[in-house]
């Protein structure tokens, strides 16, 4: 007897940022393989992954290095705990961490996920703080941009900016200052009017990625940098979106020679094949933590699957990936292809404007009405033509693994402008007075924050 995986998901799941209503109303699409950049439905549909499964897979998916390398993991052990004991695997990867990361950060401290890599670095920075002593006690709060977005644990909600996903929950919230994103002189406002106050800064280096791609000036990244010294507050460079050659370099923080105190990296770190994370830290910070057990600086913060041993193979094998195939020389001929691909889809009169860092993109389609859902349209149009790709609103993010093939990328800005057509005529049939914008390409070296 066949099992209806559908009818069980509609009866049993609940999906995460989803409205199940809309969901159990539609035939979810079930993917039961993949290879390279392509998912496999159980239909044996291909489609492109246009969005590296949520911003993760690197190296396209069943990439025979990590495959062999978990296979080989799990002849020897699928998980023991870092709570007093370490392993091979964890040691190697701090090692190999510390040594791409920017200058100055030494030590790694693994967790699961993006929004723990952040909240264990909120809680860092402030647990450092708190055991200086003296004036540096007070510094409590935090200072976030406008439209971030950091994880959807309490700690990492609280220094979000997205009120959609973040308003519900401020009762329950700390302390936080928000600047505007990209805007050096309102980070300094703020810095100033908080003066000693503030434990650290954290910030989406480059490109704020689920506020729609909205990309800062050049230059923005080391002004923040050089005012958190200026003001005695510590650096948090949230790369768990930016990391691991999404914008085109390994980490967004070299394109300007920032070395943050605390890198936070999830998502790409495995190539996108098991959930680990890993917060980074400078040396100063982790001495900060020292001392007799009697004098309680210990970072009293650890998850049952930290530092999973079958992760830290895949996140070895992606590492050597990268310099094996040379993914990151190999990537840039790709980048300058996508950029001339993009540019007559923001000429488009459906299109408001293309953002675009590296990998990273976002095809705004303008402000519409929300009950016309126009980015979950498109996202329908696209499954239609054989790729998958999710919105934020009405921002078609694309955001291929590094690995795609350039056959695949064209096909996918293809299905994309078609989808992006076809969505919208069908929202005009209901709306007939849809509106369509302006046009304009915003990449990095011209940079600007979208209004
Ligand atoms: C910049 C950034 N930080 C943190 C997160 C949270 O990561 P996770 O979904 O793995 O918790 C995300 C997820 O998109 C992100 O883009």
């Amino acid at each position: 007897m066949s099992v209806d995986h559908a009818q069980l998901d509609r009866d049993h799941l609940w999906h995460p940022f989803t409205q199940q209503l809309g969901w159990v109303e539609e035939e979810p699409l079930m993917i039961e393989r993949a290879e390279g950049a392509q998912l496999i439905d159980s239909d044996g549909r291909r489609y492109i992954d246009g969005v590296s499964s949520l911003w993760c897979n690197v190296h396209g998916h069943r990439h025979a290095g990590i495959d062999d390398a978990v296979r080989d993991q799990l002849d020897k052990v699928a998980h023991s705990t870092m709570l007093g004991l370490s392993h091979p695997g964890a040691a190697e990867l701090a090692a190999k961490l510390v040594d791409l990361a920017p200058p100055g950060l030494s030590r790694a401290f693994y967790s699961e996920s993006g929004s723990t890599a952040t909240e264990i670095a909120l809680k860092m920075a402030f647990q450092f703080q708190q055991q200086r002593g003296g004036q540096h006690a007070r510094r409590t709060s935090f200072v976030h941009l406008r439209e971030a977005y950091h994880g959807d644990t309490i700690g990492s909600v609280s220094v979000g900016g997205i009120d959609l996903f973040h308003s519900t929950y401020r009762p329950l919230l700390f302390e936080t200052h928000a600047a505007e994103p990209g805007d050096a002189a309102d980070l300094e406002r703020v810095l100033s009017s908080r003066e000693e106050e503030v434990a650290a800064l954290i910030v989406e280096p480059l490109v704020q990625g689920a506020a729609g791609m909205l990309i800062h000036p050049p230059g923005y990244l080391s002004a923040a940098r050089e005012l958190c010294d200026r003001f005695g507050v510590l650096m948090i460079c949230d790369e768990v979106a930016t990391g691991f050659g999404r914008t085109g370099t390994m980490f967004a923080c070299e394109q300007e020679g920032v070395a943050p105190d605390l890198l936070c990296l999830a998502k790409g770190l495995t190539g996108g094949y098991l959930p680990l994370a890993a917060t980074l830290a400078t040396e100063r910070i982790y001495e900060g933590f020292l001392g007799a057990p009697a004098e309680q600086r210990t970072f009293f913060h650890g998850h049952t699957y930290t530092g999973n041993p079958l992760a830290c193979a895949a996140a070895l094998a992606s590492l050597e990936a990268f310099e094996q195939e040379r993914t990151l020389e190999r990537l840039q001929p790709k980048l300058e292809l996508l950029g001339e691909l993009l540019e007559p889809v923001a000429a488009m009169p459906e299109v408001a404007e293309v953002r675009r860092c590296g990998t990273m993109v976002g095809i705004d389609l303008g402000e519409h009405d929300p009950n016309l859902r126009l980015g979950h349209r498109v996202t329908l149009e696209a499954r239609r033509r054989g790729a998958i790709v999710r919105p934020l609103s009405d921002v078609v993010v694309l955001m291929p693994p590094l690995s795609i093939s350039e056959g695949d990328l064209r096909s996918l800005i293809e299905i994309t402008v078609k989808s992006i057509k076809a969505a919208c005529r069908e929202a005009r049939k209901g709306q007939p007075g849809a509106r369509i914008a302006m046009s304009a390409v915003t990449t990095r070296s011209g940079a600007a924050i979208a209004a």
